[in-house]
């Protein structure tokens, strides 16, 4: 499964990106507005720390505006991915910039139907947000489930980004539904790797060393 950061702080990006981990990164506009950045620089900026895809949300919600701001925003960079909301308007522009060769991520995905109409629109990626399901006692990892199958069974090219990640479950059990992509909020991500036995295990091998050394001066 590949990992996707789902933030916009370059800090958190270049540290996960010295352990090799990135295979890209999502945003939106939420994320976008806690850098309190302009939205082309801090987009144009990750582009150039990471070499894999790059999603950047349109704010449009006609089919139009999406389709300029798509065309507009695809031009900032080679591994531009194109985020568009999961509305009617939303199907019109990913049908009409993916055949234009824009990459496109469907976001607000809430059911399988709503990955299967976005997959058929032509969307490269859709983005099941998992906390938000769970959060309203819904099954997010059985969405994800769910589209794997239907992809799988209709043979999509469309690969499945498991969204709105909230613990270190959420990575494990979206990797073991066939997740192709987890995006993972950098906050979240150093969880990944830390385990308070490996800590404790550490701490008690340096004591015994050290008492060990001491012992034999
Ligand atoms: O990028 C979309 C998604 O990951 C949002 O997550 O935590 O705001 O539901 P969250």
């Amino acid at each position: 499964m590949k990992f996707f950061l789902d933030t916009a702080n370059s800090e958190e990006i270049e540290r996960i990106n010295r352990l090799g981990l990135v295979d890209g990164v999502t945003t939106n506009p939420t994320i976008i507005a806690k850098e309190g950045k302009n939205f082309e620089t801090v987009i144009k900026e990750i582009c150039a720390l990471v070499p894999g895809p790059v999603s950047a949300e349109v704010t449009s919600l006609d089919s139009a505006g999406m389709i300029r701001e798509a065309r507009e925003i695809s031009q900032w960079a080679k591994n531009i991915v194109v985020k568009i909301p999961m509305t009617e308007a939303g199907l019109q522009a990913v049908h009409t910039i993916s055949k234009e060769g824009i990459k496109t991520n469907v976001t607000l995905i809430f059911s399988a139907a709503q990955g299967l109409m976005a997959a058929k629109a032509g969307a490269t990626y859709v983005s099941p947000f998992l906390g938000r399901l769970d959060d309203i006692a819904s099954d997010g990892i059985q969405l994800v489930s769910d589209l794997r199958e239907i992809f799988d069974i209709y043979d999509f090219d469309t690969e499945i980004i498991a969204a709105s990640v909230r613990h270190l479950g959420h990575v494990e059990e979206a990797a073991l539904a066939g997740s192709d992509i987890a995006t993972i909020p950098g906050n979240l991500f150093p969880k990944l790797w830390s385990h308070p036995l490996t800590t404790n295990g550490i701490a008690q091998f340096e004591a015994d060393w050290q008492a060990f050394q001491e012992k034999q001066e």
